[in-house]
């Protein structure tokens, strides 16, 4: 038996309703409601701007609770854990919902304000916006391919490559994203920029946990 199935103590089934799809709807209808509102009571570019900021901050933990899932349980196996390993792929499409409102707010603050986005695609260098894109068409391909009947039409070697290459480049973006955000403001940004790291150390050092794990089995 993989350590991975090693049934944990008082397996207890943490949060029964709010599993699978259903889950990640209500992740995507909260987040979608909450950062809505919030832009609204702004109002305005700066609304549009906090929306853009509110959900960028829920991709990231969505996507670090899906990224580490499976290397986290592994390394301490516990109830909650075991909940992110068997929702990752509820939790890697709610991050998906979750960008396309980042996507929607960044929209809005174009129309609202083209002069103000222009001037930050201005300070921006160019390659951050290819990786973006690049980025952006992983996590819909990544999306797309979550379902089975799409899933099923591929090889598993390809459906395979195309998560682990996918998570890896979103991965990136958010790095790079945090990194330039953490060189000017430090005492706020460099928390976030640890966390994404630490979810880089995690996944890694689960893997070479697995790796040993096989080589004794
Ligand atoms: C997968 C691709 C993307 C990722 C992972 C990502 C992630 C992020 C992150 C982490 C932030 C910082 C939020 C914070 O303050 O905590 C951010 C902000 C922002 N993003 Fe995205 N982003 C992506 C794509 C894009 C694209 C394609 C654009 C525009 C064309 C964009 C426009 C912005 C803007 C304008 C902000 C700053 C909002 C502000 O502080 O006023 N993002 N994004």
């Amino acid at each position: 038996m993989a350590i991975i199935d090693v049934p944990t103590k008082a397996s207890r089934n943490l949060m029964p309703q709010l599993t699978g799809w259903r889950l990640t709807w209500v992740l995507v209808l909260a987040i979608a409601v909450f950062a809505t509102t919030v832009a609204v009571a702004a109002g305005g570019v700066a609304g549009a701007n906090e929306g853009i900021r509110i959900t960028a901050r829920t991709s990231a933990v969505l996507f670090l609770l899906a990224f580490t899932a499976s290397a986290a349980y592994r390394l301490w196996p516990n109830d909650a854990t075991k909940w992110v390993r068997r929702n990752r792929r509820y939790l890697g499409v709610a991050f998906a919902g979750s960008h396309l409102v980042h996507a929607g707010f960044i929209v809005a603050s174009v129309v609202l304000s083209s002069a103000r986005f222009k001037a930050g695609v201005e300070r921006t260098p160019h390659a951050v916006y290819v990786l973006d894109t690049i980025a952006y068409g992983f996590i819909l391909a990544m999306a797309i391919t979550s379902f089975d009947r799409i899933a099923k039409q591929m090889q598993y070697a390809t459906w395979r490559r195309l998560h682990v290459i996918g998570s890896y480049v979103i991965w990136l973006t958010f790095f790079v994203a945090y990194w330039r955000r953490g060189i000017t403001y430090p005492l706020f940004y460099g928390p976030f920029l640890l966390i994404i790291l630490a979810a880089l150390v995690i996944r890694s050092v689960g893997k070479v946990k697995r790796k040993h794990a096989a080589a004794d089995d």
